[in-house]
């Protein structure tokens, strides 16, 4: 079974080929990040008018790489929300056409869900029942998954999101945008210990987050001592990514203690990260969890992801009609 995703949600123009929700035959990511760095983040209306230009060449080098033709995929399946509006729009409005040219179904799918399934592609690979993570720039979200379209919320962020607060402390410390990546680098060579910075919410039996105190004890360190160069900016961006790394891990494996499973995946840009990882495979060891990490590219945006989701939807008997609207706040 052959699936041809599309993703256009946020700042990346994405298109994967699929087969039988488990392998990846392609996928293409174009990002736009060089001309949204300018303005320190995703301009809305940059994003839809890129992903116009963008979104029909992807779609065509994934064929192609996939050495598929549009008449051999037997469904396709779209980001339809949640997302930027304008930029959701392009992806759909492009399944639905090349849908109905085709005479092919389409599936419009959950970006989280996306996300979850994107572990799906890895070698090794859970079925669920699983524990999911969801850590992006948007979204820091542990949901359960009993089986392929059921997820149930264990616990979220009660403000920011794990990868919003590290765009906004790079912008703090005058870093390019999106900050996961700079922050990540240069946190290598810091102290984690070097800056006690709080943990919010620490009591086990409450599994939310909260990231924008993390952000505003930054902020007033920046005030008081200006902003760090050199070994210091290393410290502070390891003691930083220390915080984030050790309240997304403790959560993660009390929720997974509360639910009783014993599989575990991170998944979203924020898994991307190194110290992250680390931690979260060192906990999982010691609390006799089988934790999944999707390689890097399968962590940030991309189609395959969605290709997976769709198939997966697609064999339960999901088709989206031509009338499907993009949901920008769609709740998974
Ligand atoms: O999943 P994603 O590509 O897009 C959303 O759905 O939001 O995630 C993007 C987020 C950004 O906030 C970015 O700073 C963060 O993932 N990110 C990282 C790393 N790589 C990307 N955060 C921490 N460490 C990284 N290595
Ligand atoms: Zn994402």
């Amino acid at each position: 079974m052959l699936c041809l995703g599309i993703e256009t949600s946020c700042d990346e123009t994405a298109a994967a080929v699929v087969k039988d929700a488990r392998v990846a035959l392609s996928d293409v990511v174009s990002t736009q990040i060089d001309i949204h760095r300018r303005w320190g983040g995703v301009v809305p209306e940059l994003a839809s008018r890129n992903h116009v230009v963008q979104v029909m060449p992807v779609i065509d080098e994934a064929l192609s790489r996939a050495g598929v033709g549009l008449s051999q995929l037997d469904v396709i399946s779209v980001t339809s929300g949640p997302g930027l509006q304008g930029a959701l729009l392009v992806g759909l409005q492009v399944a639905k056409s090349l849908a109905l040219a085709k005479g092919l179904p389409f599936v419009g799918v959950n970006h989280l869900e996306g996300h979850l399934l994107a572990i799906r592609l890895a070698d090794d690979a859970p079925e669920p029942p699983f524990l999911g993570l969801v850590v992006s720039g948007g979204h820091t979200t542990l949901y359960e998954v009993p089986a392929f379209g059921t997820y149930r919320k264990l616990g979220t962020t009660r403000d920011d999101a794990a990868g919003e607060a590290y765009d906004k402390v790079a912008k703090i410390l005058g870093l390019p945008y999106p900050g996961g990546q700079p922050i990540d680098a240069l946190a290598q060579t810091g102290d984690p210990k070097a800056i006690q910075f709080p943990r919010a919410l620490k009591q086990h039996d409450v599994l939310d987050w909260s990231f924008s105190g993390l952000k505003t004890a930054v902020l007033v360190h920046v005030k008081e001592h200006g902003v760090p160069a050199g070994q210091a900016l290393n410290d502070l961006c390891a003691s930083f990514q220390e915080a984030v790394a050790d309240a997304l891990t403790k959560k993660l494996i009390a929720g997974a203690k509360k639910a009783g499973g014993r599989q575990v995946v991170l998944c979203g840009g924020v898994a991307a990260n190194s110290r992250l990882r680390a931690l979260a495979e060192e906990r999982a060891v010691d609390a006799g969890l089988k934790l999944y990490l999707p390689p890097k590219r399968l962590c940030t945006d991309n189609g395959a992801m969605i290709a997976v989701a769709g198939a997966e939807a697609f064999k339960r008997g999901l088709r989206s009609a031509s009338t499907l609207n993009a949901d920008p706040s769609w709740r998974l």
